[in-house]
């Protein structure tokens, strides 16, 4: 599972220390709970648009193989930093990643993460931290060997996490740690508005940007090796969007038409309110999120696609708060869940939730399904979908609604005995998610 990064490093010609940037955003997840996707977009402010990537990297690199880091410190100190000195603890676990897991060059590495003690103001740090890189570097090779002996947290997942995937997939959890391991791919889908996916498959050979079309997807793309956003044909202008094939399936599934009404809950930060609108763009879309600084990216997406959607701030167990008495033609309900199955583009989810989270999600989920059912039309037309890959989210979820709702009828997602369609992460596939098609009779 080795990490590549080719940038080189260019943080000395500048006033910042990434890799001690790096460590502030590690502390501000790992202690006080907060998402690196929250973090990040703040601190790359700080940094060149080249050290951008590689922050992103040391930050996400370290939140996958986190248990290993741990483990190495703990072989090389006797006693951990804490307190006011665990933001150093960390800028150490940043050395050591980029010792094991980039390319950077070892001299480059250890100079720039040992300056870092400088920006945090702890100079007369530098030596312990040059001190403990050093002898990892040179019991290097052991520590590797050793740190993959399975007493170790080989799978670098949490242990009640571990053991909700083993139960809930004895057969392929293995698989499924393994991709959630992993970098994820790239994945692109074609706005059909613009052109067909054929076409813009055509335009990025063109560009010298190699990629696979996905034969049951069909506005999805993969990339052969992510690349900038900038450096993809017509990003700007809408005529494609970054969004894993998984997601994708949400709109295929709700099958929207012209002039239909449409709800879609849970919508920030509009990944799917645009697709829907791309697929049919003279429906009338509601985008609803309970989440403020998420709706604005709605509005950004919408506005870089040319596509428009009424757009509010809304609890989904509270629809007569905004849906004005009005029912739907088709609902999309993108609930808010544990992420279970998108763990590979947010390791910190593995850091961040708590096994206990799991039940309060489930009881969320329900209760904005139960609110939100009356809300569709007869005949009409609601996907419930999930980024998770835990039953209890999903299959249970879904029949115990129907049994619940018994005017709900399942569509061709799945059996009364397992509702629904569950994928689970593939190293070069899609994201784990879930997908139930429910019509009201
Ligand atoms: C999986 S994300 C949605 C992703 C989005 N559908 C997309 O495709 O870009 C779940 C969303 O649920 C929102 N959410 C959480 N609780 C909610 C509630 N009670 N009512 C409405 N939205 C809620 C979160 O703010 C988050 O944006």
């Amino acid at each position: 599972m080795l990490t590549i990064v080719s940038s080189l490093d260019h943080t000395m010609k500048n006033t910042y220390n990434l890799r001690s940037i790096a460590a502030k955003a590690i502390t501000q997840v790992l202690e006080q709970g907060q998402s690196l996707s929250t973090v990040l977009p703040e601190l790359q402010q700080k940094v060149s648009d080249k050290d951008k990537a590689l922050l992103q990297e040391l930050c996400f690199g370290v939140m996958r193989v986190l248990p290993q880091l741990e483990w190495f410190i703990s072989q090389l100190m006797e006693k951990p930093l804490k307190g006011k000195q665990r933001i150093f603890h960390y800028l150490i676990m940043v050395g050591i990643y980029q010792l094991t897991y980039t390319r950077i060059p070892a001299h480059a590495a250890l100079a720039e993460t040992v300056n870092g003690a400088i920006n945090l103001k702890k100079p007369q740090l530098k030596g312990l931290i040059n001190g403990v890189l050093r002898q990892f570097q040179r019991q290097q090779h052991e520590l590797v060997e050793q740190s993959n002996n399975h007493d170790i947290n080989p799978h670098l997942h949490p242990k009640w996490l571990l053991e909700r995937i083993q139960n809930a997939y004895p057969q392929v959890w293995k698989d499924i740690v393994d991709a959630n391991n992993q970098k994820p791919p790239m994945w692109l889908r074609v706005n059909q508005l613009h052109h067909t996916t054929d076409q813009y498959l055509t335009l990025l050979e063109e560009a010298d940007i190699r990629a696979e079309m996905d034969i049951n997807h069909p506005h999805a793309i993969r990339l052969v090796t992510p690349c900038p956003v900038n450096t993809l044909p017509g990003f700007e202008k809408g005529w494609v969007t970054i969004q894993d094939r998984s997601a994708q399936r949400c709109a295929e599934l709700l099958a929207p038409s012209n002039g239909e009404s449409i709800l879609d809950l849970c919508a920030a930060p509009g990944g799917k309110t645009t697709h829907i609108l791309e697929v049919a763009p003279k429906s009338k879309v509601l985008a609803i999120d309970i989440d403020e600084q998420r709706i604005k990216r709605v509005n950004e997406n919408l506005q870089r696609l040319n596509l428009h959607a009424v757009v509010k701030k809304g609890d989904g167990r509270l629809p007569q708060e905004w849906a004005a008495g009005e029912q739907f033609d088709r609902i999309l309900l993108d609930a808010p869940c544990s992420a279970t199955g998108v763990i590979r583009r947010h390791p910190d989810i593995k850091w961040l939730r708590r096994n206990e989270d799991i039940n309060q999600l489930v009881t969320l989920q329900t209760e904005i399904l139960d609110a939100i059912w009356p809300y569709l039309k007869k005949n009409g037309t609601l996907v419930y979908a999930t980024c998770s890959i835990l039953p209890q989210e999903n299959s249970e979820q879904i029949s115990s609604f129907l049994k619940r709702h018994t005017d709900a009828i399942l569509s061709e997602t799945g059996t009364l005995e397992s509702p629904g369609i569950q994928v689970v992460p593939e190293v070069t596939g899609g994201d784990g998610f879930f997908y139930a098609r429910l019509i009201k009779q």
